[in-house]
């Protein structure tokens, strides 16, 4: 199957290339760079330079006729996007309505498209969080990603283009970078490692800090590779069922850098405190019920496993 893969280039996307063409699939990624890199480029997917906004992603489409669209490419930071709520919606809704028309209008027969778990449902009442679940999005990002959804329902109900949704957890691992607001096991490992001090975010009445939902990156682009052909029209959400405080991932993280830097600075092991930013989840935890059943998908790792996963790749680089 010949694959188009927007953000191909980033932490996520990357990774679900490295899966499809290991799986012996033709892939086409269209990235602009703003948060992916090169290195992370697989050299068997052919890489377009291009904004998924531009008015070129209507040419490319006609001239790779992809069968499937996998949509990774956004704008993915929760404080950005209270920030500067235009850009967040210029590149997540008008970028994926881009590549929408461009996929519906050279006959593309499916849509996998990358939500948010956490960012969509806002702090929910059930939990962990089905998918049944009314949206209730605390930040201009949560909002985008569950237009996004929406769209695809239209398209699919107007032209007929299928499609699945995946509701991503906080998924952590190789190649995900520690620059900027998101990715806090990326953060807490960098800074453990270059011997600075962390900073951990709460509300006033939870100390010990957010809950979130880790998931391993391979275990999420097999989820990736298994809705290619399940999940039509479906959403699921991509988790553990497992819920953390931001304190016991950070205790886990300096734990495992301990293991192996010895001479880790005993201060660095109480994280500095600040108030949660706007557009923070008190919690979120996924029900990967739906998953299990209809994608046959279920994570591999836990999370101390995961992380060890990820230091070690993170002291090879
Ligand atoms: N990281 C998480 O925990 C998480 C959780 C839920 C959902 N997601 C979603 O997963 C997807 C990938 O996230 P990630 O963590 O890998 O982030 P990332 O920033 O590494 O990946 C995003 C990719 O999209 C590219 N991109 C951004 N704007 C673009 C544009 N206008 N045109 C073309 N390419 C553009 C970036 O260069 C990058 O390669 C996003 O849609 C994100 O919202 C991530």
């Amino acid at each position: 199957m010949k694959i188009l893969v927007t953000g191909g280039a980033g932490f996520i996307g990357s990774n679900v290339v490295d899966a499809y063409t290991g799986a012996g699939h033709e892939v086409v990624v269209v990235d602009n760079l703003y948060s992916g890199k090169r290195e992370n480029l697989n050299p068997k997917a052919r890489f377009y330079l291009m904004d998924i906004r531009s008015g070129e992603v209507g040419k490319l489409f006609e001239h790779e006729r992809p069968d499937c669209v996998n949509h990774h490419a956004a704008q993915m930071s929760v404080p950005a996007s209270v920030q500067d709520p235009v850009f967040d919606a210029d590149v997540n809704v008008r970028g994926f309505l881009n590549v929408l028309e461009a996929a519906r209008r050279c006959g593309t027969k499916k849509v996998i498209f990358i939500s948010s778990g956490g960012a969509v449902y806002g702090d929910a009442r059930e939990y962990p969080t089905g998918e049944t679940y009314s949206p209730q999005p605390l930040s201009p990002y949560g909002i985008t990603k569950a237009v996004s959804e929406q769209y695809l329902f239209f398209y699919n109900h107007q032209y007929g283009l299928d499609y699945t949704v995946l509701r991503y957890a906080n998924v952590y691992g190789p190649r995900q970078i520690p620059h900027g607001e998101a990715g806090v096991v990326a953060i807490f490992m960098d800074r453990l490692i270059n011997a600075k001090p962390c900073t951990l975010y709460h509300y006033a009445d939870e100390p010990r800090g957010m809950t979130r939902d880790y998931c391993l990156v391979e275990d999420v682009a097999r989820a990736n590779l298994l809705a290619l052909d399940k999940g039509s029209r479906g959403a699921y959400n991509i988790g553990t069922g497992v819920a953390t405080h931001t304190a016991e991932l950070f205790d886990s993280i300096y734990e495992a850098i301990k293991r192996r830097v010895k001479d880790l600075p005993p201060e660095l092991k109480t994280p500095a405190r600040a108030q949660a930013r706007p557009g923070d989840l008190k919690r979120s935890c996924l029900n990967i019920g739906r998953a299990k059943e209809e994608l046959g998908w279920l994570p591999g790792a836990n999370l101390r496993e995961g992380l060890e996963l990820t230091l070690k790749w993170r002291l090879k680089k």
